[in-house]
């Protein structure tokens, strides 16, 4: 606790103890996973003690570089020390060709980089003078001379990574990449009228559009003109197609009905490759073929034209990465995936570190602290579970958080689950009452990436803790790849002082289930009496929908659930970003884990990968006789109406409560 920098302090004391009991127990590699995962600068050392390798986490070295005009510093030696990406261009990537040729992305960079962070440019090349140059022209043009003061936090480089001469290449060298767009995506040309073969970049079409994959083997390749119409025979083979004339859809559907096995867009001359995508309606015709596009390759479109047999296969080479991050706190971290080639996977990432900086803050409020679990493995159908003695005087106060994290077995994201999950907080304090395994908390895990923590307020649910020896378990999918969790309780006093309120009882309501024809039918009207004293009534569910009819219900589909109180007023909650192509995008500010390895952009009904589930709270106190009695009812539609799925119906997770307050 020695540095300004480091708000950690307060979690060093558990940490310590956990390091002394166990982490001579564990392999040097668990060792340091261990460490990098709590995010704790422990190897934070003096520059002429430079670590020798670099994890998520570790502390980043002060260093300089310098620029085409002046010199980039860090830490900074003015001002408040914002978010840093750093990023190293190589236009040997066809996908970083694209994120810097496409104008839609660079106008992103320039127009949502959130204005705490800075970003520095490298190249990985010789050509780094020609590139700096190149990379801040491209913004400039973008920009359009409308004085952006987002210039002066956007740094350009002409030293070559591989001359730095200092630690920023070690990250970037060891962290290395593969798969999502990271590495070298490679087409390789073979004729018998060459020597060698001929190897040239590609970019893959957009990762959620085409279900193809490209085999390990030899292709074919024929010529196919420009793909625009109908008939021109590929059958079997990889179809070489110039660019223009219609669009990339039109092109791959003509070569899917002609039973190509792949298609190859080349860029006319003087063009960039583009990200190849559906737009519009074209995106609901689904294509099973691979498709990918390049540069016009003399030698290959000449071979081919002399009727020379041309074969064409797919590699990635691996390459150091291209991005990583220092956070506020001055530690490194990763950028996650990139699922297509834009700029807005910068501003995520930086927008989600202005967050977890916010969480920190937060974290920081005076609070009565209980430890649940304390990095624990969850996995299998048990999940993690504890014992937990409570302090008999959680009840006095009136605000309860849960403080959730879940990282991966490793300190890398590549070595974190690969599905998205529901995972789910139970708690029993009383074995035999009505108040066992009730769900507290509910998260959906991110695809691949470990860097979650959530605060949620779950206040209302205080009264479940109604004994001084509660069980906590946390589960997910049974078949789900570990992941590592860590939970504090958080008791405090509402800062409001209108707010005075005290929850001191919770009823059970409806719960959810197979979202079919007969889901409504199931559920009958609770009758319910407000207790004496009480001074507030709420509504508290839960509420998230699961699953793909041929809606996409219930993830992907626009559902609304009534509470139907005193068969008049109707509390409504309706999803109705489901199934948007960016809905989950506008939640990373409050901690929706971005950058993931999955379609996490999309909305979803009542929820988002690599986030808490936050509870929909209403106050019903005027709807409800205080005295006399009342009735509730919950009903739930999609489109207004009772659903009705031909097949595989969806299905609904809900809990829901009422709460008394006094
Ligand atoms: C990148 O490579 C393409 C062809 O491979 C070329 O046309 C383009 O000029 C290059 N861009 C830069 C900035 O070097
Ligand atoms: C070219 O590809 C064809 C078809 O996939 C394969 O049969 C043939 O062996 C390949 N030739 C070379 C030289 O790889
Ligand atoms: C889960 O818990 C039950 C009851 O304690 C136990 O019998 C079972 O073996 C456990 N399952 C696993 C996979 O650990
Ligand atoms: C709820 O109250 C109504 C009217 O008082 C009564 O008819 C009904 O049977 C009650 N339902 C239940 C489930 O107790
Ligand atoms: C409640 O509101 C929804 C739409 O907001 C409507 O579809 C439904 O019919 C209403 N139900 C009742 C009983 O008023």
């Amino acid at each position: 606790c020695s540095t300004v920098h480091n708000t950690m302090c307060p979690l060093v004391g558990t940490l310590l103890l956990i390091l002394s009991g166990l982490l001579n127990a564990f392999p040097p590699g668990v060792r340091a996973s261990w460490r990098a995962a709590q995010g704790v600068n422990l190897r934070a050392k003096l520059p002429s003690d430079e670590p020798t390798a670099f994890e998520p986490g570790d502390a980043a070295p002060a260093f300089r570089v310098k620029l085409l005009d002046g010199d980039f510093a860090f830490p900074p030696q003015t001002g408040p020390g914002g978010p840093v990406v750093v990023h190293a261009f190589t236009n040997k990537s066809a996908f970083l060709e694209a994120l810097w040729c496409s104008d839609q992305s660079l106008a992103d960079l320039l127009e949502t980089l959130p204005d705490t962070a800075r970003v520095l440019f490298l190249s990985l090349d010789d050509s780094a003078p020609a590139d700096a140059a190149w990379m801040r022209g491209q913004l400039h043009r973008v920009a359009s001379g409308s004085g952006k003061e987002v210039f002066s936090r956007l740094h350009f480089s002409p030293v070559p990574v591989h001359a730095l001469g200092n630690w920023v290449p070690r990250v970037l060298y060891s962290w290395g990449c593969t798969g999502h767009n990271c590495g070298l995506a490679q087409a390789v040309f073979t004729s018998p009228a060459w020597d060698i073969p001929l190897v040239a970049k590609r970019l893959n079409a957009r990762y959620d559009w085409l279900y193809g994959h490209w085999e390990q083997k030899p292709y074919r390749l024929t010529d196919a003109g420009d793909g625009c119409r109908p008939g021109a025979s590929a059958e079997g083979r990889v179809a070489w197609i110039s660019e223009g004339g219609c669009s990339f859809f039109t092109k791959v559907k003509n070569m899917a009905d002609s039973k190509a096995a792949g298609v190859l867009v080349y860029a006319l001359l003087g063009n960039p490759v583009q990200d190849m995508n559906c737009v519009g309606e074209e995106c609901y015709t689904a294509l099973n073929i691979p498709a990918a596009m390049v540069h016009l390759e003399a030698s290959v479109h000449n071979a081919l034209l002399a009727g020379l047999p041309v074969n064409v296969s797919f590699q990635t080479t691996p390459s150091p990465n291209v991005f990583f991050a220092i956070d506020q706190q001055g530690a490194l971290s990763e950028m996650g995936w990139f699922l297509y080639p834009s700029f807005k996977f910068v501003t995520w990432q930086a927008e989600w570190l202005n967050f977890r900086e916010g969480l920190q803050e937060r974290l920081r409020s005076p609070a009565l602290v209980v430890p649940v679990f304390e990095r624990v493995k969850m996995q299998g159908e048990n999940g993690s579970w504890a014992a937990v003695a409570l302090p008999s005087d959680v009840l006095d106060y009136n605000v309860m958080e849960l403080d959730a994290s879940l990282s991966c077995p490793g300190p890398r994201d590549e070595t974190c689950a690969h599905w998205d999950h529901t995972v789910q907080l139970f708690v029993c304090c009383d074995h035999f009452g009505p108040y066992c395994n009730m769900e507290l908390g509910r998260w959906i895990t991110a695809f691949r990436r470990g860097i979650g923590r959530w605060v949620t307020d779950v206040s209302p649910l205080l009264p479940l803790l109604n004994n001084e020896r509660c069980a906590f378990t946390m589960k997910t999918a049974p078949w789900a790849m570990p992941w590592t969790v860590s939970l504090n309780l958080r008791f405090s006093h509402s800062s409001r002082n209108s707010d005075e309120l005290y929850p001191f009882k919770v009823t059970t309501l409806f719960g959810g289930g197979v979202f079919d024809k007969d889901y409504n039918k199931r559920f009958k009207a609770i009758n319910f009496s407000v207790p004496v004293s009480t001074k507030q009534v709420e509504l508290y569910a839960v509420i998230t929908g699961h699953g793909s009819d041929e809606n996409g219900c219930g993830e992907f589909c626009v559902t609304s659930h009534h509470f139907l109180v005193n068969k008049k007023f109707n509390n409504t909650r309706i999803f109705d970003s489901a199934g948007t192509a960016f809905g989950c995008t506008l939640h990373v500010g409050e901690g929706a884990v971005p950058n993931e390895h999955g379609t996490w952009l999309y909305g979803r009904g009542g929820w988002c990968d690599g986030l808490q589930v936050n509870p929909w709270r209403t106050d019903i106190t005027s709807q409800v006789d205080m005295r006399g009695s009342n009735t509730v009812l919950y009903f739930g539609l999609y489109d207004g109406r009772d659903p009705n799925p031909s097949s595989n119906p969806g299905y609904i997770i809900m809990y829901s409560y009422l709460v008394f307050y006094k």
